[in-house]
């Protein structure tokens, strides 16, 4: 994908299976042009506009005494900036800058672009955007313009060039961070516009679009480009396709505002890096698309207190940015100290949880820990909201928990670009996300992210560490590949599949697969089309399940499947902590086996018989389905049984419930995220990085502690 216009391969609405890699600057600086000599980044995004300059200079003397190397500043400074339009002013900023650099603190310098000031909406009311109902939405908050408008264009690029020219040559520059967090839709009529005119690219004629988008349905069918509209609120059901490509436009018309801005910069200062910050699962924008476009891929990231799988989500979305930077280093660009403001009810964080959130992203390839915001603002909207200097100012106990943080970051240097190897991959895409979370499906309690999570889950609690890839990745150096729910399959991402199995790879797909084609068009013929060769099975029928009475599944032994008389009916693979049955929830397939063997059955109803978990022998690899989705238990002892035929293990054996357990390098961690102690067995002597101590045999581990293990030669 080049993100300004939609992709064309030659068949209308498909796209390429991998976005293209940018190919405009070939040689960009990343992540470790900041790392360089800094080690790990720790800082944060600081707003000295909401302060007088006094306290600018404690706040450096404060960074300095916390080991802060890099802040953020600038991300709502427009109105600083350009009080009237067409005015500047810079000589706030240019002090801002040298106290910083004179600190010896880099700077990664933001484009002001996501929060206009209100004379923009005042002047050009039409540069802030409409939402789907087409009421106007108006300035008071922050991201009030409209991704399509040529005027915000115009005003945020001549912006934007001259904050360039002014700071390209500054010394604290560091990285441009543009925006912040892009993810505005719109619907007004130049959105309209801007959309058909992506249309007539991706489909060329109108013939084509009536098509794609099935509009013999209800009527649908279009005469006149002019017709055409954003999905705007209608008495029903909308256009599935038609929404699919607005989301697409959408992602798009983001990424073409975000590489304008991007561009001006890259001119200006071709040895800067450029960023942006996503926010891990971000429905609207489809990061693989983006990430192609950043010089380093930076997160925000805001766990739940008191969420118990937040561990695991925070794992796996790590694990996505390390995808999304090709598995290098990225950098997690805001997190908080202790509870945000934008919850209803906003727990803190007990002591030893934000330093342990930290250390995660480390584990899984972060060389950046960054947080928002430096100093609690006073007064605005997020004034509740938590910094690593309080209201309450340095002589806290936060504070001082912030600095030890950042001393003992220092200490982890060697760890930077180190990578985090992984032999499994889990395909996610956002496209097919889009597609299958569509209004006027089977079931709305299917979800693309619980499917990754329910998969993603017990691979985490075995220390199994999981590469997070798109549709069409290079998969051969995997030893399992996991699809949990890949709704939209081309044929490319079919046969990629296929063959990889046939080559010898193990794959487990995840029901409500290869449903679709890339216009969300269902593959006709016994489902999952595309993949019933490589699975050895094909369904009918998709069956939503009641909460009651329970839909009950059994394991089949494997004497039994392999047809021993002698096996004892109703034993179960060797040995599942689950027992012989395990139920099902939410969803069921009505399957046949073809040339693969049922691995679990549906016990109950129509389905009783019928197959619930199925594997196959395909080429030298083996493939397995789940045609529903079982209770937790079920889904540990089926992921042991398929991570057994890859032959993967996890980084250490046995480990107790909550540790998380990943190796970056030849490093290990253990982080401990349960309630109580943990002991562990290692399984040779290594030296902890952060307290420089030996450790061997078994350590034990406090509620939300970490060990940095290095292997002793
Ligand atoms: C996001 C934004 C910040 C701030 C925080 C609050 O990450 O980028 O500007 O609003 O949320 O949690």
């Amino acid at each position: 994908m080049t993100g300004d216009s939609p992709q064309r391969d030659g068949t209308p609405g498909l796209r390429p299976d991998r976005p293209a890699a940018a190919s405009d600057q070939p040689a960009r600086p990343g992540l470790h042009s900041l790392t360089a000599g800094r080690g790990m980044l720790f800082g944060g995004d600081y707003n000295p506009e909401q302060w007088p300059e006094e306290v600018w200079v404690e706040d450096v003397a404060l960074m300095r005494a916390a080991h802060v190397n890099l802040v953020t500043v600038g991300v709502f400074s427009w109105a600083r900036i350009e009080p009237e339009p067409g005015t500047r002013d810079f000589g706030w900023l240019d002090r801002v800058l040298d106290l910083l650099h004179d600190g010896g603190i880099a700077v990664d310098l933001a484009t002001p672009t996501a929060s206009p000031p209100p004379w923009l909406g005042h002047r050009w009311p039409e540069t802030l955007p409409v939402d789907e109902s087409g009421h106007r939405l108006y300035y008071g908050a922050r991201n009030q313009w409209c991704p399509s408008s040529p005027i915000y264009r115009e005003r945020a690029l001549a912006l934007v060039t001259d904050l360039a020219d002014r700071y390209a040559d500054h010394p604290a520059l560091a990285m441009w961070h543009v925006g912040n967090e892009y993810g505005q839709v719109c619907h007004c009529d130049d959105t309209a516009a801007a959309f058909r005119g992506w249309l007539r690219e991706r489909y060329g004629d109108l013939a084509t679009l009536n098509e794609a988008w099935g509009t013999t349905f209800w009527s649908q069918h279009y005469g006149q480009w002019d017709e055409i509209l954003t999905p705007r609120r209608a008495p029903y059901l909308r256009n599935p396709t038609q929404m699919l490509d607005f989301q697409r436009f959408c992602s798009d018309a983001l990424l073409a505002h975000y590489r304008a801005e991007r561009d001006i910069l890259r001119r200006r200062t071709p040895s800067v890096p450029v960023t942006t910050n996503f926010m891990g699962f971000f429905k609207p924008v489809d990061y693989w698309a983006w990430a192609p476009h950043e010089d380093v891929v930076a997160n925000d990231w805001y766990p739940f207190p008191g969420d118990p799988r937040s561990p695991v989500r925070a794992a796996l979305t790590h694990d996505l940015m390390r995808g999304l930077a090709g598995g290098g280093p990225w950098m997690l660009l805001e997190q908080a100290t202790d509870g945000v403001n934008w919850q209803k009810h906003n727990l803190p964080k007990p002591a030893g949880q934000f330093r342990l959130e930290s250390l995660q992203a480390v584990a899984r390839g972060a060389d950046g820990l960054c947080y928002f915001q430096w100093r609690a603002s006073r007064f605005g909207a997020e004034r509740y909201h938590a910094a690593m200097v309080p209201h309450a100012g340095a002589d806290t106990r936060l504070h001082t928990r912030v600095r030890e943080h950042g001393a003992e970051l220092r200490r982890l240097a060697p760890l930077v670009g180190q990578p985090v190897p992984a032999r499994v991959a889990l395909v996610h895409d956002w496209q097919s996300w889009w597609a299958c979370e569509s209004d006027g499906r089977p079931s709305d309690r299917l979800l693309v992210t619980d499917q990754l999570l329910r998969f993603y889950e017990p691979l985490w609690r075995r220390g199994v560490t999981v590469d997070l890839v798109p549709p069409g990745a290079e998969l051969s150096g995997y030893r399992l590949v996991v699809v949990p729910n890949l709704f939209l399959l081309s044929d490319a991402t079919a046969e990629s599949l296929t063959s990889y199995v046939r080559d010898g790879g193990v794959l487990l797909v995840g029901p409500f697969s290869g449903v679709a084609d890339p216009l969300g068009h269902i593959h006709t013929g016994r489902f999952p089309a595309p993949l019933r060769e490589v699975l050895g099975a094909s369904g009918e029928a998709w069956l939503p399940v009641a909460d009651d009475p329970p839909l009950r599944c059994r394991w089949i032994a494997d004497a039994e499947q392999r047809g021993d008389a002698d096996a004892p009916a109703g034993t179960v693979p060797d040995p599942s902590p689950t027992g012989v049955e395990f139920t099902a929830t939410i969803w069921s397939e009505l399957m046949r086996a073809e040339s693969a063997r049922p691995v679990a059955t549906f016990l109950d109803g129509d389905l009783a018989g019928a197959p619930a978990v199925l594997r196959n022998e395909f080429g030298t690899g083996r493939a397995w389905y789940l045609a529903t989705v079982p209770q937790e238990a079920a889904m540990v002892a089926l992921t042991d049984r398929v991570l057994a035929d890859a032959a993967v293990t996890g980084v250490l054996p046995d480990l107790p419930d909550g540790v998380e357990a990943v190796r970056r390098g030849d490093t290990l961690f253990l982080l401990n995220h349960g309630a109580g102690p943990a002991r562990v067995t290692l399984t040779e002597p290594a030296g902890e990085l952060l307290t420089g101590d030996r450790v061997e045999g078994a350590l034990t581990l406090a509620p939300r502690d970490v060990v940095v293990l290095k292997p002793l030669a």
